[in-house]
């Protein structure tokens, strides 16, 4: 018997290998035989390791934490998680690009997104939110024809500027949304010194049936921080320097931790309000929906695993629960459906049934089978609404009293309008606004970052971008064609096209 200094080693149906470096073969020099279970067993698996990568975000860093609450707010929701000040709630928290591969660099010019996943006692609740408050588009028809044009080239395979400045121009709702983008806010520092927001209007829901509307706010306690371009550039010869970042600082006990802020809305205002609430272009302005603090989010565990735990991590903006609900924003309606479809095709059909997604009192007794049924399928539980062995329906819904909807069915064109710029200008304002000269960095910095990427557009695209921002404000208009010319002038792109 040899001494034993670890965990015994066998094939994945337990029988122990004695000489697992080694394949068998006839003689030394001879062919290897199919008998040798371990070395089929070992590459028939390994050959399965990779699972599809998220269509979208699929570079990403995650950690383990708490959510406490720290601020009374049973007057809006009934949600089990907020119902007491000091209430603990365990969460799992993923950080992202969106358009790039699993490979790519932490530090490119793109939204973060940063989806938090509160394993309440009664369901998970996953707020699935980006660092910015607004979104490109207000029809989730668009989605996917939107991110085909911020990936790549489907004749070249090469990112290209032509296609991604042809869909935004071509759908300038998205402006407010590229002015952020191509400031520097569009290159945070890292994961820690970023927000998340819900970006769309979700309802908290108390047991009587009445609710507000809301829009959630996690603000990093460790403040907000961006890079410029030039900054950013060389943080990418790092491609993951946000993931070690995030990892290093959890593993030193430097716990990152983010205050969760709520704008409420009467339902009755909503119908008089300036903008459309289901708009996820636009924010509503803290002057007139001041922020009201709930609670505090921190992270404080890496995983011991990252496929097991971040890689399988699914979260789902249709993954509510009792208290919080899902407004009619189109967008948001689009995205109750997506998620978990994904997820379906990237995990399997029970991915709920992974540890890292398993909510803490699983009873979908009547959902049975499929792949990969891994928690003892329910057992001898009723399969179907017996009444020989009943289940318990927890009384949690209350019919909503304000909400009636009625209509014909209509194709929902929202046409751009001068107002769609209103909230854009403003950002370009308060950049601008910033003391000691630093308004104007910040203002010249937007301008030279749209210049570097609109330069290798088509001329054509080019130019109905200038009249894009030109909306925005005259004078931007015109410096980003000054700088983007010059820059043409310098250094002409190919064209592809
Ligand atoms: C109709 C619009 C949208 C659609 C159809 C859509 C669809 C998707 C899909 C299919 C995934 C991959 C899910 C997975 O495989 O696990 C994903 C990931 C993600 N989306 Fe969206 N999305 C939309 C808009 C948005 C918006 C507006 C936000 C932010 C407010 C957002 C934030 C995220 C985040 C943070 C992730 C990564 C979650 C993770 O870390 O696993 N998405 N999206």
């Amino acid at each position: 018997m040899a001494a034993v200094i670890g965990p015994i080693y066998t094939t994945s149906h337990g029988r122990p290998i004695t000489t697992p470096t080694a394949s068998q073969s006839i003689g030394a020099r001879g062919p290897i035989l199919l008998q040798d279970v371990h070395l089929i067993d070992l590459l028939a698996h390994f050959d399965r390791e990779r699972i599809p990568e998220r269509v979208v975000h699929a570079k990403g860093a995650g950690a383990f934490g708490e959510f406490v609450v720290t601020h009374d707010v049973t007057d809006i929701t009934s949600a089990d998680l907020f119902s007491e000040v000091g209430r603990k709630t365990p969460v799992a928290a993923r950080f992202s690009t969106v358009g790039g591969e699993k490979g790519s660099a932490d530090a490119a010019r793109d939204p973060r997104g940063f989806a938090i996943k509160f394993y309440t006692e009664e369901g998970n609740w996953d707020m699935v939110g980006n660092n910015t408050p607004i979104f490109f588009i207000r029809d989730g028809v668009k989605f996917p024809t939107f991110i085909h044009t911020q990936k790549r080239n489907p004749v070249t395979n090469l990112k290209d500027a032509t296609i991604f400045w042809d869909f935004l121009s071509s759908n300038q709702e998205s402006i407010h949304q590229v002015m952020y983008l191509f400031s520097d806010r569009g290159t945070p520092t890292d994961y820690r010194h970023q927000n998340t927001y819900s970006g769309h209007t979700f309802k908290f829901t108390k047991a009587d049936g009445s609710f507000k509307y809301v829009k959630l706010h996690f603000l990093s306690r460790q403040g907000c921080k961006d890079m410029t371009n030039e900054e950013a550039a060389e943080a990418a010869t790092n491609p993951d320097h946000a993931t070690e970042d995030l990892y290093n600082a959890i593993e030193r006990g430097d716990y990152p931790s983010w205050d969760l802020k709520v704008q409420v809305m009467d339902p009755e205002d909503a119908e008089s309000y300036r903008w459309n609430i289901f708009d996820v272009t636009k924010v509503w302005p803290h002057s007139d929906y001041p922020l009201r603090p709930v609670g505090t989010l921190t992270l404080n565990r890496n995983a011991t695993n990252y496929f097991a735990e971040i890689e399988q991590l699914a979260f789902a903006p249709s993954h509510l629960i009792p208290g919080i609900e899902p407004t009619a924003d189109p967008m948001l309606q689009a995205r109750l459906f997506s998620y978990a479809d994904s997820q379906r095709h990237r995990l399997g059909v029970n991915y709920q049934q992974i540890p890292v997604n398993r909510p803490l009192h699983p009873g979908a007794y009547w959902q049975r089978d499929g792949f990969m049924s891994v928690q003892g399928n329910y057992g001898a539980a009723p399969n179907y609404p017996s009444t020989i062995k009943p289940n318990t329906y927890k009384p949690v819904d209350a019919n909503q009293t304000h909400e009636l909807w009625s209509g014909q069915a209509v194709w929902n064109l929202q046409e751009v309008t001068d107002e769609d710029f209103v909230q854009a200008r403003w950002f370009w304002e308060m950049l601008g606004k910033k003391g000691d000269g630093e308004g104007q960095k910040l203002q010249q910095n937007l301008v030279g970052n749209i210049a570097s990427h609109l330069y290798s557009a088509k001329q054509d695209i080019r130019e109905r971008c200038y009249a894009m921002f030109g909306r925005v404000e005259p004078d931007l208009g015109q410096r980003l064609r000054l700088a983007t010319e010059e820059r043409v002038q310098s250094a002409p792109a190919v064209d592809s096209h």
